[in-house]
């Protein structure tokens, strides 16, 4: 492996990468060695065009642009001389010369390097007089995306997104020179299912999502890592998290898993955390047949109640257990456990499908089927025969996903139970059989572990807190068979994590 020495300090890297990769791969871009660039991306070709990221190598004369500039062995190269530093001045001047001076009206300002790199390297004053090029702003490039061609410095990353990552192509530069400007071919709208990346990737504030925009300025937002729970790819993210609310979802770079893209439905999925839609009461159904507000801890008495009088009467064979492919690895194992300790062996899967692509989306449209299997949890459509079958007179159903036209296709063959003690995230047609309903908590809501389709385990920890009474899935079963009285189950769900999995 080539030795390179950068500003004084030898690395190893590996053979035919450019300054820039190399110093990428060793996790010291812009976090201990700053050369600040634009048009070149981690996961785009190499452009070369906007000439910021100048270095300089001993033995060559003249700067050299570091996202360009193979390594080889022996290379000296330094990234804070006064060239370098004049280089990149130079630069940004030329970029500011036709700039709009917008920041305090650019939804960007916060996360701009163009904002960024003219604090460190701009001129404190223009030495231009001339007007600045006045172009189209809020033009509407397709169902998601929104352009300022103004603010736009032509760094190309946007056209290389759409021609190499979804390979769709809608966007390309028009004219030449400084009339130079980025607009759809003829016919063409920026529509694709990842459209939406190029305006995490446009370094300024020329392309903006129409969803975020304008929303809230940046700096009021905490990032907190997640993963997306669209599909099992378990695409690693940022919630962008102000007052308990989750404002948009944005990629966390991970190599392994979506290198720095998500698609357009996984980052709309956010929606989701706040739906009306949302189960926000704990129900009882009473006498009358109607479903009433009860407190949490009554309505989890009465789930107990209800699967105490089947046991009694009937054993617990009768009772099955649909277990959710959204729920985390600690919620399913407490599942598990309540099963076993019930005990039935009556349980299911149920995993909603859908349309899958080459690049990140899955087929299967829930973040922990393979952690679910890995628990033992198999296909339900064993147990949608049992239960067209009347072998079922009770039912814990975690989620709604037994609905799918793939397993019961509705409620019918759920209207006949004795007992059907409901717990989910959103509202569904259950809500017409169930007897308890129970809130649990989005997976921005809790804690725990997801395991995407290719076995890997991923964290997750708080964003938000719900606005009203939820636990998470794991901790109403364990309340539930506290109140049974099954064995294992006699600690305090209440303590330590919210998933109860880790409590015995
Ligand atoms: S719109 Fe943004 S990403 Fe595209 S070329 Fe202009 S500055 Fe670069
Ligand atoms: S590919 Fe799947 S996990 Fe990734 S962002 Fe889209 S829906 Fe979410
Ligand atoms: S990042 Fe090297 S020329 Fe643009």
């Amino acid at each position: 492996m080539p030795t390179i020495t950068v500003d004084g300090v030898q690395y190893e890297v590996e053979e035919g990468r450019t300054i820039l990769q190399a110093l990428d791969d060793l996790g010291l871009l812009m976090n201990g060695v700053d050369v600040p660039h634009y048009c070149w991306h981690p996961k785009l070709s190499i452009d070369g065009s906007c000439r910021l990221c100048q270095v300089e190598v001993e033995g060559m004369p003249k700067l050299q642009i570091a996202c360009d500039t193979r390594v080889s062995d022996g290379m000296v190269i330094h990234t804070t001389t006064d060239r370098v530093k004049s280089a990149r001045e130079g630069v940004m001047e030329l970029l500011l010369v036709n700039h709009p001076l917008d920041c305090p009206i650019c939804d960007q300002a916060g996360e701009c390097k163009l904002q960024d790199y003219a604090y460190e390297y701009g001129a404190l004053q223009a030495r231009t007089v001339e007007p600045r090029r006045a172009l189209k702003k809020k033009v509407d490039l397709g169902p998601t995306i929104v352009f300022d061609q103004e603010r736009c410095i032509l760094c190309r990353r946007c056209t290389r997104f759409c021609s190499e990552i979804p390979a769709t192509g809608e966007l390309g530069i028009f004219a030449r020179g400084d009339h130079s400007v980025i607009e759809t071919f003829p016919g063409m709208e920026l529509d694709n299912p990842y459209s939406m990346n190029v305006a995490d990737i446009c370094p300024v504030g020329a392309l903006t999502t129409k969803d975020f925009r304008f929303k809230i300025r940046v700096w009021f937002l905490e990032d907190v890592p997640g993963i997306c729970t669209g599909c099992s790819n378990g695409c690693n993210i940022f919630l962008g998290v102000a007052n308990n609310k989750v404002q948009r979802y944005v990629p966390r770079r991970n190599d392994s898993v979506n290198d720095t893209w998500i698609c357009d439905a996984g980052r709309m999925s956010y929606q989701e955390i706040d739906s009306p839609s949302r189960v926000k009461a704990s129900l009882v159904r009473g006498e009358d047949g109607v479903l009433e507000a009860r407190p949490y801890a009554a309505a989890v008495e009465a789930a107990a109640a209800r699967l105490r009088r089947l046991v009694e009467s009937k054993g617990p064979g009768v009772i099955a257990g649909v277990a959710s492919a959204h729920l985390t690895n600690e919620d399913l194992a407490v599942l598990k456990r309540f099963l076993e300790a019930l005990p039935t062996e009556s349980a299911g899967l149920p995993v909603p499908r859908g349309e899958a692509d080459a690049l990140l989306v899955k087929e299967e449209k829930a973040a922990n089927a393979a952690g679910a299997r890995a628990l033992g949890f198999e296909d339900a459509a064993p147990l949608v025969e049992r239960i067209r079958g009347g072998g079922v007179d009770g039912i814990v159903m975690l989620g709604h996903d037994l609905l799918d036209p793939a397993y019961l296709g509705g409620i019918e063959a759920l209207q006949k139970l004795d007992t059907v003690i409901w717990i989910d995230t959103h509202q569904s047609d259950l809500r017409h059989v169930a007897h308890v309903v129970l809130p649990g908590r989005h997976a921005a809501e809790k804690r725990g572990t997801l395991t995407n389709h290719a076995g890997r385990v991923q964290h997750l920890q708080p964003a938000v807190e719900p606005t009203f009474e939820a636990h998470a899935e794991g901790e109403t079963l364990e309340r539930i068979g506290r109140a049974l009285g099954l064995t294992g189950f006699g600690g305090d769900p209440a303590a330590g994590s919210p998933t109860a999995s880790s409590r015995k």
